[in-house]
């Protein structure tokens, strides 16, 4: 699993003026002609949120992007997935660190209200031990030794972080009696290669141990066509 660990000197790289005007503007009539039938609503009550995943133009966009955001990380990488991430004045992002099927997240901002911070940890070395008792992510919040740093997106703007080994967070979107928003697109990466490894729902067949598929975390893996995370 070393793969999916993420080296301890990555430095998160904030893009700023990212993306061309003229594909910002695509990616905006993208989100803007898109039908209800397209639009997930699964995470409007959890996150405020309305999500599009893998939309073909947005995945050849990041296809497109996989040679840079590589040299950025400084290893060789593969899409994993993508999507579009539709906040209204909902809008919250709790405190959580991804699974490797999000080693690397190239976070675009589209379009805001006002600026939405995000809140990103210094790298952490996985498995950790658990958190007894209180309150967990207000502990991992306050803790001084994972050094949060805070970044602004301004619209165009990216920033590149490990996803599965830094905490990050955003504070519920600001004043929701005004009609603020936040439209953002994730793009995430793998170690090239790693498409079943990411998956635990491979493991048995990619370890060659059958019994591992009675684990009920594989056999929840296993029973769902994908499987997404924030
Ligand atoms: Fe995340």
């Amino acid at each position: 699993m070393d793969i999916l660990r993420t080296r301890e000197d990555f430095q998160v790289q904030h893009l700023w003026g990212f993306l061309p005007q003229e594909l910002l503007e695509e990616i905006r009539r993208i989100s803007r002609s898109l039908s209800h039938e397209e639009i997930e609503l699964h995470e409007a009550a959890s996150f405020g949120r309305w999500v599009l995943h893998d939309h073909p133009r947005l995945t050849e966009v990041q296809t497109g992007l996989t040679s840079f955001v590589s040299e950025l990380a400084g290893e060789p990488l593969e899409p994993s997935y993508n999507f579009l991430s539709l906040y209204s004045r909902l809008g919250r992002c709790p405190i959580h660190m991804d699974a490797p099927q999000a080693k690397y997240t190239l976070d675009v901002c589209i379009q805001q209200s006002q600026p939405w911070d995000i809140h990103l940890s210094q790298i952490v070395p996985w498995p950790e031990a658990g958190i007894e008792g209180g309150s967990w992510d207000d502990t991992i919040r306050n803790d001084p030794e994972l050094s949060f740093k805070s970044y602004a997106l301004k619209p165009g703007d990216a920033i590149l972080f490990s996803g599965s080994s830094q905490w990050h967070y955003r504070d519920p979107i600001p004043s929701p009696a005004r009609d603020e928003f936040c439209d953002l697109l994730f793009f995430h990466y793998i170690p090239l290669g790693t498409g079943k490894l990411v998956n635990p729902a491979q493991w048995p067949e990619i370890f060659c141990l059958p019994e591992l598929a009675e684990l009920p975390e594989i056999r929840r893996h296993s029973c769902q066509a994908i499987t997404r995370w924030q």
